[in-house]
């Protein structure tokens, strides 16, 4: 089979067994065509195989644009450095779900909106009484997000827009108060009720470390970067966890369990659970001294290992949100005095090291946001822990943003790929 693809909109064509077959090629506004071969099977009896979806779109999109090759991140238009330094969280979920920067009304109103929702039902808290202390919060955030759907069957309709609505607010408003009540859990603590004279971040903040008999300060450089590692990790157009978000929806799942999906595959190390991996490498380095150790076992491919924090399927450049977050890193210990944390002195020699080795540089594997999240986190007082849940925090508004845009699409249909099956041909059930 051999396809030549013309330049611009013109169609491709695809030779197959001798028969020529046109594949349309559709522009988007930026980035890559697509060739789309939806008639493929119609018209060849044949399908694409695509292992990990490396080559293929599933969707058209609105929200999110990466070049990976030049390690740009859009959000709506807008650069992430741009919005990392200039906006804030509640005003970028704006702009994913709306498409717009919101004005001062608008803004207003959101965020009056989404504070007035964030208290959970008060008889959830007894779910995370039927979760042992040591459950991985991660695993209770599956649990209990997925639960919201047994709670609020007021928001459950699909197809009304109403419903879509109060759906998006309640779980924007309520998974940071989920979040911090695993968290609290976790370490046999009371709950801390949402407090509403606080903003979105720092009313996360008090819910995780305020006690009843002490409240917290939040500190403003602390609440600020946090705010800003929120935004960093909002959205990342198809990822694993936002494919599956879209998956799960499109057999007409509801939405708090289409997040609850999304949850469940960012857990997973090679994706949201990169940063717990991050860290947990940089503690086992320990030392700049064994950081060649390291590096020597990441090349060498029987071992199993790789640098945890480097490398992307999309960014064959600097992860530009690794860029904004070293910057954060660096904030947040000086801000809390840290002078010399030697996590930091690993992270930046690792770095220095891996960027002037032949076998990452020819593989174009960067530091990817992951890489310095971990040291900011932790000096946040977050333990390793609760670093996944923080991504799912700020990512719930991609996945809500993906999940709304496909179900406004006219061309949604459940998704349903195909196989190249190896398996054995049919045969008869022995007869004994
Ligand atoms: N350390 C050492 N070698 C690596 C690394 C790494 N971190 N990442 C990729 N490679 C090598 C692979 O061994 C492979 O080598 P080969 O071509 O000789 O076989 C080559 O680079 C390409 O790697 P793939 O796994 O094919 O690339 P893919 O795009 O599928 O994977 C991924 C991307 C999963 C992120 C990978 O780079 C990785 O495992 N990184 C470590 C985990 C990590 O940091 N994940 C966070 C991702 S960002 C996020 O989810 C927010």
């Amino acid at each position: 089979m051999n396809v030549q693809n013309k330049p611009g909109p013109a169609p491709a064509q695809l030779t197959h067994q001798g028969r020529a077959v046109e594949l349309p090629v559709r522009s988007g506004s930026i980035g890559p065509d697509v060739i789309d071969v939806g008639g493929l099977y119609k018209e060849t009896g044949c399908f694409t195989y695509d292992p990990g979806f490396t080559s293929t779109a599933n969707c058209s999109s609105k929200i999110t644009y990466i070049d990976g090759d030049k390690g740009e991140l859009l959000y709506r238009g807008y650069p992430i450095e741009q919005l990392a330094e200039h906006s804030d969280f509640l005003a970028v979920c704006y702009l994913l779900l709306n498409g717009e920067l919101p004005t001062n009304e608008q803004f207003r109103d959101f965020s009056r909106t989404i504070t007035n929702h964030t208290m959970v039902h008060e008889q959830m808290t007894r779910f995370y009484t039927g979760f042992r202390r040591d459950a991985h919060p991660m695993a209770i955030m599956v649990g209990v997000v997925g639960a919201l759907s047994a709670f609020y069957h007021d928001s459950l309709d699909i197809n009304d827009p109403d419903h879509r609505r109060v759906a998006t607010i309640r779980m924007l408003a309520k998974t940071p108060t989920i979040a911090a009540m695993a968290y609290k859990y976790s370490i046999g603590h009371p709950f801390m009720y949402p407090k509403n004279d606080l903003d979105y971040t720092s009313n996360f903040l008090r819910m995780c470390f305020a006690t009843p008999c002490e409240d917290y300060r939040v500190h403003p450089v602390i609440s600020r970067a946090l705010d800003r590692i929120f935004i960093l990790h909002a959205d990342h157009e198809q990822n694993a966890s936002t494919s599956t978000v879209r998956l799960a929806g499109s057999s007409g799942a509801n939405p708090f369990a289409c997040i609850a999906a999304g949850i469940a595959c960012l857990w997973g190390p090679a994706h949201g659970g990169a940063n717990e991996a991050a860290l947990n490498m940089l503690e086992e380095i320990g030392s700049v001294d064994r950081i060649p150790e390291f590096i020597k076992k990441a090349k060498d491919k029987t071992s199993g290992f790789r640098l945890m924090g480097f490398g992307h399927r999309v960014y064959k450049n600097y992860d530009p949100r690794a860029k904004v977050m070293q910057k954060t890193c660096h904030e947040v210990l000086t801000a809390l005095d840290i002078t010399n944390d030697p996590l930091l002195k690993v992270a930046m020699e690792l770095e220095r090291i891996a960027l002037q080795d032949d076998y990452f540089v020819s593989k174009k594997l960067y530091p990817n946001i992951d890489f310095y999240s971990g040291i900011t986190l932790r000096a946040m007082g977050f333990p390793v822990s609760m670093f996944t849940v923080l991504f799912a925090v700020a990512r719930t508004v991609g996945w809500i943003a993906q999940w709304k845009e496909m179900m406004e699409d006219p061309d949604q249909k459940i998704g349903r790929p195909r196989q190249l099956y190896i398996g054995s041909p049919r045969r008869e059930f022995p007869m004994i």
